[in-house]
């Protein structure tokens, strides 16, 4: 490949002729399939193309449902955007045990989000907080434009705090702040604040007439949202008599099965190993429906994980008790999502999964996707406690390799029923329509 500047100002056409210029022959040619996936449609695909930098085309995923989750009572069909097979199946799956047991239920522990400005400092420290004790209103009132709308949807900043980190770092001191965000993320209001506050404070700093000279000189190094929300949490949980897990599988009676369910939740919280592959499983579901809504799945993914991890040790997210005979399966987890702002509101398809759930708020949101992430752990460890998770996995892959191997419509349907009762593989595919093959 050859080095090329200005790039970005190249139009799209430019990039795509540029870029199919690094390719011969075939490759060219398989290249240049990426003019499939424009959009028909030239207002939508300026939409898209604007949505990032140096857009040349649009990367399609599959847009699945799993219907008939009972959540709160309410029948919610929720929509997934993921590429991996058996996600959905095993999602849809649990919710339709659920459904009949109960459903799944949602509880918001709290919303608050935090950001902090990052700042070095020299001096006695307790000076320093004698001079934030002065100038807190003054930062307060001095970021009321910003704050005004947020105030209004009865949202803003809760507190600021100013933390000693000198222990840590060199000077190194912080001004936390959390903020109640109402139905947005809130990333953007959270970042204008915080860069207010750090311009603010070194102006009132360098105005404070008991600092001496390099008193007044704060350096701020950073203002910027924490995606950390241990704050932002939601509980969702299922319950039932064990009794009623008498035929989930040929194999245990409800009281088997759920004793060897608690353990493998117990596993995942004491092996890193598991609690990695067990956390995955929650995040293949809450993922699907955080990139449905048009939600930040890298911040959710990266608080998830940090939370897991809050107390020195990576544990799964999950808990499973089992008291009086009755199970109970939860999720605690934080969620820091929105329902307006950002590409909510803005891209076509989050707007429909959005009405798909009945427009709901973000409080309401974080409890559908805490259900749908303990939907998926569900039916991984249902399968893995008692079939074992390849059986339906690789059946479900099987469509992927008999696509990959160019197999026909016929192939495909003899293909289906032949490994309803054999092992899925991709040689055994391959060996399979080698044969069917032959013998047409
Ligand atoms: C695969 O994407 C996810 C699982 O590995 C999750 C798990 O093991 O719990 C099946």
């Amino acid at each position: 490949m050859e080095r090329i500047s200005g790039f970005s100002k190249l139009s799209k056409e430019e990039k795509i002729l540029w870029l199919s210029g690094q390719f011969k022959g075939d490759s060219k040619k398989e290249f240049l399939s990426i003019n499939n996936f424009w959009h028909e449609d030239q207002e939508i695909q300026k939409l898209f193309d604007e949505f990032s930098e140096n857009t040349i085309t649009n990367f399609i995923f599959p847009y699945g449902i799993c219907p008939n989750m009972l959540i709160n009572d309410k029948i919610y069909n929720i929509p997934l955007v993921i590429e991996e097979s058996s996600v959905v199946a095993a999602c849809s799956k649990s919710a339709k045990f659920w459904m009949e047991h109960g459903g799944f239920k949602t509880k918001i522990l709290s919303t608050t989000k935090k950001g902090q400005v990052h700042f070095l400092w020299s001096g006695e420290s307790s000076k320093l907080f004698h001079f934030f004790s002065l100038v807190k209103s003054k930062l307060l009132i001095n970021a009321d434009a910003i704050t005004q709308n947020m105030e209004k949807r009865g949202g803003g900043i809760k507190d600021v705090v100013l933390v000693d980190k000198t222990h840590t770092l060199e000077n190194y001191y912080q001004l936390d702040v959390s903020f109640e965000t109402c139905d947005a993320m809130g990333a953007n209001f959270i970042n204008t604040v915080l860069e207010k506050f750090g311009e603010d404070l070194k102006i009132l700093a360098r105005d404070y007439d008991s600092f001496n000279h390099s008193e007044k000189d704060i350096d701020v190094i950073m203002c910027i949202l924490s995606n950390y929300t241990p704050e932002c949490t939601v509980t969702a949980y299922v319950e039932c008599h064990i009794d009623e897990l008498d035929h989930i599988s040929s194999s245990f009676s409800g009281r088997e099965f759920a004793s060897r369910f608690e353990k493998a939740v117990n596993i995942s919280k004491i092996d890193v190993n598991r609690a990695v592959t067990h956390n995955k499983g929650i995040f293949n579901g809450i993922d699907a429906l955080v990139i449905a809504t048009g939600n930040d799945f890298r911040a959710i993914e990266a608080c998830g994980h940090a939370y897991a991890a809050r107390d020195g040790q990576y544990r799964g997210l999950s808990s499973c008790t089992i008291k009086d005979d009755i199970f109970r399966f939860e999720l605690t987890i934080p969620l820091a999502v929105g329902t307006v702002g950002g590409l909510t509101k803005l891209h076509p398809m989050a707007k429909v999964s959005l009405k798909l759930l009945n427009n709901p708020n973000a409080k309401d949101l974080m409890g559908l996707i805490a259900c749908i992430g303990l939907a998926q752990n569900f039916g991984a460890l249902r399968s893995l406690v008692t079939t074992g998770i390849q059986k339906g996995h690789m059946k479900m892959h099987l469509l992927n390799i008999l696509n990959q191997l160019g197999a026909s419509k016929d192939q495909i349907t003899t293909a289906k029923n032949y490994f309803k009762h054999h092992t899925v593989s991709f040689q055994a595919v391959r060996d399979f329509l080698e044969q069917t093959q032959n013998f047409h």
